[in-house]
């Protein structure tokens, strides 16, 4: 009786166990939810890099599709010797352009450059051509453009002769 009025309602000893089991099961749930977390692993899901862009019967000669812009930020361009894709992205600061088929030219809106059908700038501040991507026939017949390769190009020259690769034979 004299002792447990000398410990109180917990004795030291008590106290540091309770501690102890107290701080175990904080461990043992954060570790506990890191587990769980780690089964949702953090993906950025972003869109495929290549996508199909029809047959290329589907395209006549001299013509600016316009089919993909909006998914794909991608006009596709057939003229006799083949067909190539050019990257909707204007060389100055990056706006999208549009395509005037009355006046035959790419016009950005933002601050007036103006582009060949070839891509060739020919006024305004864009310092170079409109860059072209990649473009193949696959084993289906159909055209495939990937997005990840970029034809760049530079300052000066007609974009058939800086990149003649960009244009797939049909
Ligand atoms: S962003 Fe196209 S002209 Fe400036």
């Amino acid at each position: 009786m004299a002792d447990d009025i000398k410990r109180g309602i917990w004795s030291r000893r008590d106290f540091f166990t309770r501690l102890g089991w107290g701080c175990f099961g904080i461990f043992t749930g954060f570790s506990l939810l890191a587990f769980i977390r780690s089964a949702f692993p953090r993906v950025l899901f972003q869109p495929p890099a290549t996508f199909k862009a029809g047959f290329p019967s589907d395209y006549a000669v001299g013509e600016v599709s316009e089919k993909y812009k909006q998914e794909q930020r991608v006009w596709i361009v057939r003229e006799e010797e083949g067909i190539y894709a050019i990257f909707a992205k204007c060389t100055h600061l990056g706006c999208t352009p549009r395509w005037l088929a009355a006046e035959n030219k790419f016009k950005c809106p933002c601050h007036g450059s103006g582009f060949y059908k070839s891509g060739l700038n020919f006024e305004g501040p864009a310092p170079r051509p409109l860059d072209r991507l990649k473009v193949a026939v696959g084993e289906d017949g159909q055209l495939v453009v990937d997005k990840s390769k970029i034809l760049r190009m530079e300052a000066a020259g007609e974009p058939d002769d800086q990149h003649p690769e960009s244009i797939v034979k049909v």
